[in-house]
């Protein structure tokens, strides 16, 4: 259970650079004090596979947040292609449909068996925070985003997903339709001492945990930190209270 997880364990960095030097840095300066670091789009896009495994020496735990989105047929595969990283966090996007979300549950338990590595958490991308209820309109949802982003945390268990992003303020409600193995992955924390920078509905780590965030995903109030050991232990602490 997620319960047992140690406080530095849940923290997930978000190292948003395309810089591969500085990611090696900070992900191998960050490793005894965080569960893991998370690359993206912006950094795999600038360095591809030979960047991951750079950043891999450094730390070899890594949330790999591709939101992958497409046919059944090709998630799939991707994540096929991807495994011999062996992140131990992925990312699809719910909107993909039931279908595409068992291919890659099961995409994900063959692959790893293949490689012989751990077989990694997937976990599904809800609604997106920068929507709001009128974008959701726009593109044909009639629900609003709590609704909405439950009926497809739910989907998602169903799928075979081992859990859902969610944003700090959905714990709650995706815990209780979900129940308390189903992992929260949440971003949107911001320490009681650090700037907000552009989000806008935060959390403190305290608040969340207790809520029921699994994993917290903390990306500046670490890597813009002078200190970003410090900065690290400290969230460590306040997660303990
Ligand atoms: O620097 P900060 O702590 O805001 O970084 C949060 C990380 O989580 C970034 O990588 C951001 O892209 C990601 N994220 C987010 N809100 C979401 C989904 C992902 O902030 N809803």
């Amino acid at each position: 259970m997620m319960n047992n997880l140690k406080p530095s364990e849940r923290i997930l960095c978000a190292i948003d650079t395309v810089n591969v030097e500085s990611a090696c840095d900070i992900a191998g300066s960050l490793k005894p004090y965080v569960g893991g670091v998370k690359l993206g789009l912006e950094f795999f896009g600038a360095n591809g596979p030979q960047g991951f495994q750079k950043v891999s020496q450094n730390n070899n735990n890594i949330f790999l947040d591709l939101k992958l989105h497409d046919i059944p047929n090709t998630v799939a595969k991707a994540i096929h292609s991807l495994m011999p990283l062996e992140p131990k966090i992925m990312t699809v996007h719910t909107a993909g449909g039931p279908s595409m979300m068992k291919a890659a549950a099961e995409a994900a338990t063959d692959a790893a068996h293949n490689v012989g590595c751990q077989r990694p958490i997937i976990v599904g991308v809800t609604i997106l925070t920068s929507l709001d209820s009128d974008d959701l309109n726009a593109v044909g949802y009639q629900n609003n985003v709590s609704i909405q982003v439950v009926k497809l945390a739910r989907l998602a268990k169903e799928c075979g997903l081992d859990g859902v992003v969610c944003s700090p303020h959905e714990i709650k409600l995706i815990k209780e339709a979900c129940g308390p193995d189903f992992k929260l992955v949440v971003p949107g924390i911001r320490p009681l001492d650090s700037a907000k920078g552009d989000q806008k509905r935060v959390m403190t780590p305290y608040d969340a945990v207790r809520l029921g965030a699994d994993y917290l995903v903390i990306g500046r109030p670490i890597t813009q930190s002078e200190d970003p050991v410090e900065a690290a232990r400290k969230i460590a602490k306040e997660i303990n209270g």
